[in-house]
C-alpha cells in the first residue's frame, strides 16, 4: 500500500465541527486504507492520536496511543500501542474530572488546560470487526475523550472552563506555566 500523508485540517475548517458518520462495516477495505493514511499522517507530524475528520473524512474512526512516558501512574492508566477504533462510545464511570494540558494537531502551536472524566469505559470495533472494551483512567482516559470528541465536531477549547489557560506553547513554556511535552508525543 502506498504511503499517503494527508494534510491535517486546522480549526475553522467546517469538517472539524461536523458530527461524523457511523461506519457500516469496519472490515471494509476502504476503512483499512483510511486507517493507513491516518497512521502515515500522524507519523509525519509526530503525535499521539488522530481522528478521521482531521484528514477531511467525516467517519467515526480514530487512532491513538497511550505511551508509557505520558501515563499518570494511576492503576488503570494502561499503556496502549497505537490502535484504531471504529464507532467508539464512552461511558464515564464517575462524575470526577481532572484538569490536564492538551494540544491538538488541528490547533498547532497551542495548549489548553481541559477537564476530562478521570475514569471511563470505552468500547467500539477493531478493523477485523471484533469488539474492543476497556476501562481506563488518567492519560489513557484523556486521550480517548479528546479523540472521540473530534467525531462529534468538538475541539478541546470548547471543553475548557478557563480560557485564560489557553495559550501558545512556546510562550507558556517560557513563562514556566507549562512543561513541554516529550517530543515523541507532543500533540494529540
Ligand atoms: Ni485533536
Amino acid at each position: 500500500m502506498a504511503m499517503a500523508i494527508k494534510q491535517i485540517l486546522r480549526m475553522g475548517h467546517p469538517v472539524l465541527n461536523r458530527v461524523a458518520e457511523i461506519v457500516r462495516d469496519p472490515r471494509d477495505p476502504d476503512i483499512a486504507a483510511l486507517v493507513e493514511d491516518m497512521k502515515d499522517s500522524l507519523a509525519a507530524v509526530g503525535g499521539t492520536g488522530l481522528a478521521a475528520p482531521q484528514i477531511g473524512v467525516s467517519l467515526r474512526v480514530v487512532i491513538f496511543a497511550a505511551p508509557a512516558h505520558r501515563l499518570t501512574g494511576l492503576p488503570e492508566d494502561t499503556e496502549q500501542p497505537l490502535m484504531a477504533i471504529v464507532n467508539p462510545v464512552i461511558e464515564p464511570l464517575s462524575d470526577r474530572k481532572s484538569l490536564g494540558w492538551e494540544g491538538c494537531l488541528s490547533i498547532p502551536g497551542m495548549r489548553g488546560e481541559v477537564p476530562r472524566h478521570t475514569r471511563i469505559r470505552y468500547h467500539g470495533l477493531a478493523l477485523d470487526g471484533s469488539r474492543i472494551d476497556k476501562t481506563v483512567e488518567g492519560f489513557h482516559a484523556r486521550i480517548v475523550q479528546h479523540e472521540f470528541d473530534h467525531l462529534d465536531g468538538i475541539l478541546y477549547p470548547a471543553r475548557m472552563v478557563d480560557l485564560m489557560r489557553l495559550g501558545f506553547t512556546d510562550e507558556m513554556v517560557a513563562a514556566g506555566t507549562l512543561t513541554p511535552f516529550p517530543q515523541a508525543a507532543k500533540v494529540s
